[in-house]
Order: C-alpha cells, then sequence, then structure tokens
C-alpha cells in the first residue's frame, strides 16, 4: 500500500518536473461536425448510454434519490441535430386521471425554473431599443429616488443585472411571494424556538400573493445591497424579475408575448412556455412540486415550461447563431465576472462557466451552463461551443438526480469527443507537406493535450523555425504549436503560431496570449493556411502540398 502510494507521487513529481514547461492551452481543433449516423456518433451514444445505466444500477448505493420516482429527459445536440437521447420514466409519479403511465419523451413538458434567465437575456440582446450599459432607472425611474444605505439603482445598469454583477439580493421580500422566508415554511415553524431564532417581530402569519411587478418594484426599493455595484458577482432572481419588467415596459406586452415573438416563434419552439400546460403535456413527480405554481411576474426570472425537444433547438439556436449575429454569439458566450470562490467557475450572462480540465497535460474547455430549480424539478443546459455541442438534462423528482447525471454524463462526453476531435485532427493534418522545388518543407504533428506541433518547416533550405526563434527571441526549448482561428481566409483555415515558451513564473502564461507578432513584406509570420482537406498549407505565400513519400 505504502509503495504504491510513493509510487504515485513519484510519478506526479516525475510528470511535474519532467514537464518543467507548462503549456495549457484551450481550442487547440477546429470543432469536428458531428453527424448523427457517423461511427464517431455511433459510439458516443453508446458510451452515454452505457454511462446512464450505470447512474440508474447506482442509485441505491448513493441513495440520495429513487429511480422510482424520479424521471428525466436528456438530448445532446451538434449545432445541426440531436445527437443522443435518453428518457427515463419513475414508477410513481402525480399524473392526475388515472391514465396509463405516460412515458418521458422528447415533447413531455419539465418546468426548467432559473434556465428562463436565459431566455430574457436573449429577448434583452435582440431588442433593439434597449441598452444594456443604461442604469435600470432609465427603464424603472421608480427605483431612482432611493436613501442612503439603501441599493443604488442609478449605479446599476442592465448588464450588471443581467450579469449576477448588481450586487442585489437574490430573493424579493415583502408581501408577495418569496422563495428564502424561513416563516414561510411550515414544516420549520414548530422548531423556530428549539433552532435557536429569536422570535419573529411579527407573530401572525403574513398573506402572500402572486407577485406583481409592482411589488417586485416596491420590494427592490426597500432592498439594502449585498455588495456595491459591479464589484462581485452573487446570484440574484430580482434581477431578472426586473429585466423582464423592464422588457415589458419598453415593448408594451406581456413576458410570454415577448419571448414567443423574439425567440419561441422563430425556433419553432411550441412547446415552451410560462403559461402551465395541460397536466397531460407534463411529467409531475409525486413528491412535493411547483409544477402548478404561478410564478407572476418572476416568471423572467424562473417561470418557464419546457421540453427536451425545444431546449435542443434552443441550444442549435445559439451554437448556429440563429438569432444573434455570430459576433453577438461570441460575445454572449463569454465570462463576464470570476465567481466568488473558486478559480474554475465564472458568470457570463447569466451563464454558469465552469472550466474543466480534460486533460491529463492541462488542457481546458470552457462549459458555458445555466442549472434550473423549482421544487420537484431540476434542470441544466450546457454549451460546449469548442465541440459544437449542447447539453439537456431536464429532471421531474430529485435534485441528486440531476447532480448525478450532470456529473457522470460531463466528465464521459468531453474527453470522448475530445479523442474523436485529435483522430479526426491527426488523419486530417498530420504530415510532411513539401513545396514545388526541394527546399520547402513543413512537418505537422500533434500530442492531444496540446494540439498540432510544428515539427520542421524548412524555407528555401534554411531552417525556418530557427530564424523565427532568432528574430522574436525565443528560447531553443520552445516549441511551435498552430492554433486553430476559427477565421476562414481565401476560403482556407487560418491557423496561428504560437511558441509554449512558458515556465513556472507567474507572468509566464500571458505569452501565450499573442499569436500574432511580427510581419515579413505585409504578411504575418505567425499565419498559415490550411485547406479544408488539410491538402495543403499557404505559408508566407508559398504552398506545401501533403505529401505521402517518406
Ligand atoms: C423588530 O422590530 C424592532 C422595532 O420595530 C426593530 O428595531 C428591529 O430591527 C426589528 N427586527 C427585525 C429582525 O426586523
Ligand atoms: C532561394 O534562395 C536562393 C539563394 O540561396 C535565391 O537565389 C532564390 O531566389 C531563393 N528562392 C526563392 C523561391 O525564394
Amino acid at each position: 500500500m505504502r509503495l504504491h502510494l510513493l509510487l504515485c507521487i513519484g510519478t506526479t513529481c516525475c510528470l511535474a518536473l519532467c514537464n518543467s514547461i507548462k503549456y495549457v492551452p484551450s481550442r487547440v481543433f477546429p470543432p469536428l461536425s458531428l453527424n448523427a449516423e457517423s461511427e464517431i456518433a455511433e459510439a458516443l451514444r453508446a458510451k452515454l448510454s452505457d454511462t446512464v445505466r450505470n447512474v440508474l444500477e447506482d442509485y441505491s448505493l448513493q441513495s440520495q434519490w429513487d429511480s422510482t420516482t424520479s424521471s428525466f429527459a436528456i438530448q445532446l445536440t451538434s449545432t445541426d441535430e440531436t445527437i443522443w437521447t435518453s428518457y427515463h420514466t419513475a414508477d410513481v409519479t402525480d399524473d392526475i386521471g388515472g391514465a396509463p403511465q405516460k412515458q418521458v419523451t422528447g415533447e413531455t413538458a419539465f418546468r426548467v425554473a432559473s434556465i428562463s434567465k436565459t431566455f430574457t437575456v436573449l429577448a434583452l440582446l435582440l431588442e433593439k431599443s434597449i441598452f444594456l450599459d443604461d442604469p435600470v432607472t432609465e427603464y424603472i425611474p421608480e427605483l431612482s429616488h432611493t436613501v442612503e444605505d439603501l441599493i443604488q439603482w442609478d449605479q446599476i445598469s442592465l448588464r450588471a443585472l443581467a450579469s449576477h454583477l448588481a450586487g442585489i439580493p437574490r430573493d424579493t421580500g415583502g408581501n408577495c411571494f418569496v422563495w428564502n422566508e424561513i416563516l414561510d415554511r411550515e414544516d420549520i415553524l414548530p422548531m423556530l424556538a428549539e433552532l435557536g431564532f429569536p422570535p419573529p417581530n411579527t407573530s401572525e402569519r403574513r398573506e402572500r400573493h402572486v407577485c406583481q411587478i409592482e411589488d417586485i418594484i416596491e420590494n427592490a426599493r426597500q432592498a439594502t445591497p449585498v455588495f456595491n455595484p459591479n464589484d462581485r458577482s452573487t446570484y440574484s432572481n430580482i434581477a431578472f424579475s426586473l429585466l423582464g419588467a423592464v422588457l415589458q415596459r419598453v415593448t408594451g406586452e406581456e413576458y410570454e408575448d415577448i419571448i414567443r415573438a423574439a425567440v419561441l416563434d422563430p425556433l419553432d419552439m411550441h412547446h415552451t412556455t410560462s403559461l402551465k400546460p395541460l397536466d397531460s403535456q407534463g411529467i409531475i413527480p409525486i413528491e412535493k412540486n411547483d409544477w402548478k405554481t404561478d410564478l407572476g411576474a418572476d416568471a423572467p426570472t424562473a417561470g418557464l415550461y419546457s421540453t427536451a425537444d425545444d431546449l435542443s433547438k434552443y441550444l442549435r439556436s445559439i451554437l448556429g447563431a440563429e438569432l444573434l449575429s455570430q459576433a453577438e454569439v461570441h460575445q454572449w458566450l463569454k465570462p463576464v465576472s470570476w465567481s466568488n470562490s473558486g478559480s474554475q467557475a465564472a458568470y457570463g450572462m447569466p451563464w454558469e462557466i465552469q472550466r474543466m480540465t480534460i486533460n491529463p497535460g492541462g488542457r481546458v474547455v470552457d462549459i458555458f451552463a445555466k442549472g434550473g430549480s423549482l421544487k420537484g424539478y431540476y434542470s441544466s443546459i450546457m454549451l460546449f461551443p469548442e465541440f459544437g455541442l449542447g447539453l439537456t438534462i431536464l429532471v421531474a423528482g430529485a435534485e441528486a438526480c440531476l447532480d448525478e447525471l450532470r456529473e457522470r454524463i460531463t466528465t464521459v462526453l468531453l474527453p470522448a469527443i475530445d479523442a474523436a476531435t485529435c483522430d479526426h485532427v491527426r488523419s486530417q493534418y498530420v504530415g510532411k507537406y513539401v513545396g514545388k522545388v526541394k527546399g520547402w518543407r513543413i512537418e505537422l504533428d500533434i500530442d492531444e493535450g496540446s494540439g498540432l506541433k510544428i515539427l520542421e518547416w524548412t524555407s528555401n533550405g534554411t531552417d525556418f523555425l530557427q530564424s523565427y526563434r532568432f528574430l522574436q527571441s525565443i528560447p531553443e526549448s520552445s516549441q511551435a504549436r498552430l492554433v486553430p482561428t476559427g477565421v476562414l481566409l481565401r476560403e482556407k483555415q487560418s491557423w496561428r503560431i504560437t511558441w509554449d515558451r512558458s515556465n513556472d513564473r507567474m507572468w509566464s502564461d500571458f505569452r501565450f496570449t499573442n499569436v500574432d507578432d511580427i510581419v515579413y513584406d505585409n504578411t504575418a509570420l505567425s499565419e498559415m493556411l490550411i485547406s479544408a482537406s488539410g491538402n495543403t498549407i499557404e505559408a508566407l505565400g508559398i504552398t506545401y502540398t501533403k505529401t505521402f513519400e517518406g
């Protein structure tokens, strides 16, 4: 046992020491265009279905949830089509009518809770008469007249609200429906003294009604800040109810009509709505649940019902830039601020961004996710833009079921799709390329951790990598890599050379951020244009063609 431990430590040390040049890139491969009929998709489906089977078999060991009372719908989609589906129906559900047990499908409605926030933000991004950098008081002037100690709403932009950066409380208080008031919890009320709470100021139970926009604004006026505006992120539901109010004021329409016109109709998402569908269209868990809860003016924060089919359409529309331009999508899928804890987690607008290490070499992938939870309904949508994939998991039942599925599926999916992408790049690009006459050669190789490497670049008989090193003072130990830029030039993919000249010094990471350095005769030295087939490389105006001779 001890020996084993030492060996492990030894290996780790060796990895760390032997590999003192730390190169931890992201995005080293162009995305695979994954076809549902392909062998890769077939293999992926088998792996993922196995994973779900294991989750279902293991649940009793975990005993955090129960497959007889939790149902789920899962879909994986590429930019073009659904690649994999997996559905599970609980043995016991709360569906009324005593009808024969219905099976969960891609058309079954679930509450998707806070996933609604992404629809609210998308509607804002699409509404050209709203300016995200304007203060919220520009649209809701009632918030202006606050006194000291209360929130300085005139300092809070719509963008800050949409990015969890306004520093405002999580939930509304006051006289309408709240999520986090302990005095509203009948199960806890008898235990208050036992739990150590001082007696409440108001002895009588407050009557709560469904929140109207006026309630939300009034409660916001009374609220005190959590952080100062734009200082640090903290999750806020109120923020999105206010953004919904902004949308409604500007358009003069109801939230349901706004997102229907802006998002749902253009994408053919006809089973997504903030109005409760027929019970027969949804899956209702046996446990206490929010299937019927009317969220009123909080609909823009958590009110939507949707299906796995619809959410796959939604994710495809983002990956494929259907409603927003590609540049707007790129902007939308960016971190806005670090989360308050953890160096691998950031908030976007309102994406929950998780940076995952998928390769022993340390290479990272960014996941843009949004989770949702209401009683009995737990859900997550995830975008993996680097691989052109989107994943939806909808659960009716226990939260632990979603946690388990999400954890296991992503940790299987990402390394698998990464390996498949790597194989594709290997067969497409690795090899020797030669010019028309002797003395012009490029040789590419690959490693999974760091992508394509330039082993050789001989230009007119001269070791051109050496010339590059000489011109830019790049140490001998540095390896030249190729980074796919996603840019098409003259119908070829533009790749850029980067040098892994990092060492263990704190600031060395920044050396990688620069892929455009010196130019020769108006052409970037770092640019290589590779044809779609991978058969030719153009560098400094010279064309090199793939050769299968030694
Ligand atoms: C209870 O009421 C008193 C008097 O109005 C007030 O000073 C105090 O802050 C209140 N406590 C809470 C927890 O609201
Ligand atoms: C290659 O280098 C030789 C000198 O060594 C030069 O005369 C010739 O023009 C160069 N050819 C090209 C195509 O650059």
